[in-house]
């Protein structure tokens, strides 16, 4: 009674991220995952006050190394190649700045040779001044109606979604912030038959969810770590990036409902198979999106008061 299975299934996801990650050769991700981290990590440094004259040298050469993996093949691939543009631009204004004692140096050396072909980016993608971010076009008041509109919806009009938009939605979202700005996610957009057949998984669909058009299923991804410390992040990051998915969607004259991900055995099953899932890979939650059916009801949904939520802990 006081144990649940679910958990030696979690254990056995984060674990099979973790090998994943420190073994998998099919694939690139724990590479970019670890240079993603790395780079962020370069980046604090770099805007550090005071910052440090040597700094980094514990992980330079994991990062060179890792970058070294990818590089060829990223620089190459369109999906990847402003993502490279980060990692260089980074590294080139770390070196620049650094004093390039013992493995900083010879990290150097393997750093140059490897990115000559990429000399003409431009070098942008660097630590940048808040007065240089853009200026805010709306204020609270517009941002309160946003949060106000969005309320979860259950009853859609029969009508296509064009892909652009949920792109648009996807795109926005994607300014989201996550751990080290891994972004250990993915959105499967599940349109037709594979909509109709994933709605009938989670249990929170019952009476509305055949009628879905379009659901969305956030897939967390746990080769991103090394470290079981990490395992909840995809999940804080997952409820993030949606968020503000579905706020977007708004914007766009589009509603959504989130879904509850039930932890339960058999129905991950269906969910791995349907989108041929890996042991790592996990569902986080669903969304279920559409143009709002204008008579479709809204359940009220009153919000706690600020009182009830909100304590301040002064010394
Ligand atoms: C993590 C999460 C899981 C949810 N699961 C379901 C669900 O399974 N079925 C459903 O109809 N609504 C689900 N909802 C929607 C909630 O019921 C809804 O957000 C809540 O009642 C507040 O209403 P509002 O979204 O309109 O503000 C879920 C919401 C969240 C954030």
């Amino acid at each position: 009674m006081l144990f649940d299975p679910s958990f030696i299934r979690e254990a056995a996801a984060v674990y099979a991220g973790k090998r994943q990650h420190v073994y998998g050769v099919t694939h690139n991700d724990s590479y970019r995952y670890t240079v993603r981290r790395n780079i962020h990590r370069l980046e604090k440094a770099l805007i550090m006050r005071p910052r440090r004259k040597v700094f980094g040298s514990d992980y330079i050469g994991e990062t060179i190394n890792a970058l070294k993996k990818i590089y060829i093949t990223d620089v190459a691939n369109p999906q990847r190649k402003m993502e490279i543009k980060w990692f260089v631009d980074v590294l080139t204004s770390y070196f620049e700045t650094v004093d390039r004692v013992g493995s900083i140096e010879s990290s150097y050396s393997v750093f140059k040779e490897l990115v000559s072909e990429v000399s003409n980016l431009n070098r942008g993608s660097v630590p940048f001044s808040r007065s240089d971010s853009p200026a805010l076009p709306f204020g609270y008041d517009d941002l309160f109606t946003l949060f106000r509109r969005r309320r979860s919806v259950r009853w859609f009009q029969d009508r296509e979604i064009s892909r652009d938009l949920i792109d648009k939605a996807v795109v926005a979202a994607l300014q989201s912030p996550s751990a080290c700005n891994r972004q250990p996610f993915e959105f499967r957009v599940l349109e037709g038959d594979v909509c109709r057949e994933a709605s009938k998984i989670p249990m929170g669909m019952s009476g509305y969810g055949e009628k879905v058009p379009v659901l969305v299923a956030l897939v967390g991804k746990l080769d991103a770590y090394f470290e079981e410390r990490d395992r909840h992040v995809i999940y804080v990051d997952g409820g993030l990036v949606s968020m503000s998915f579905m706020l977007a969607l708004e914007t766009l004259g589009l509603a959504s409902c989130p879904i509850n991900w039930p932890d339960i055995e058999r129905l991950e099953k269906k969910m791995d198979n349907l989108l041929g899932l890996s042991l790592w890979e996990r569902p986080i939650m669903l969304m279920a999106i559409g143009y709002p059916d204008p008579d479709g009801g809204i359940p009220f949904s009153e919000k706690s008061p600020l009182e009830a939520v909100r304590v301040y802990e002064a010394g």
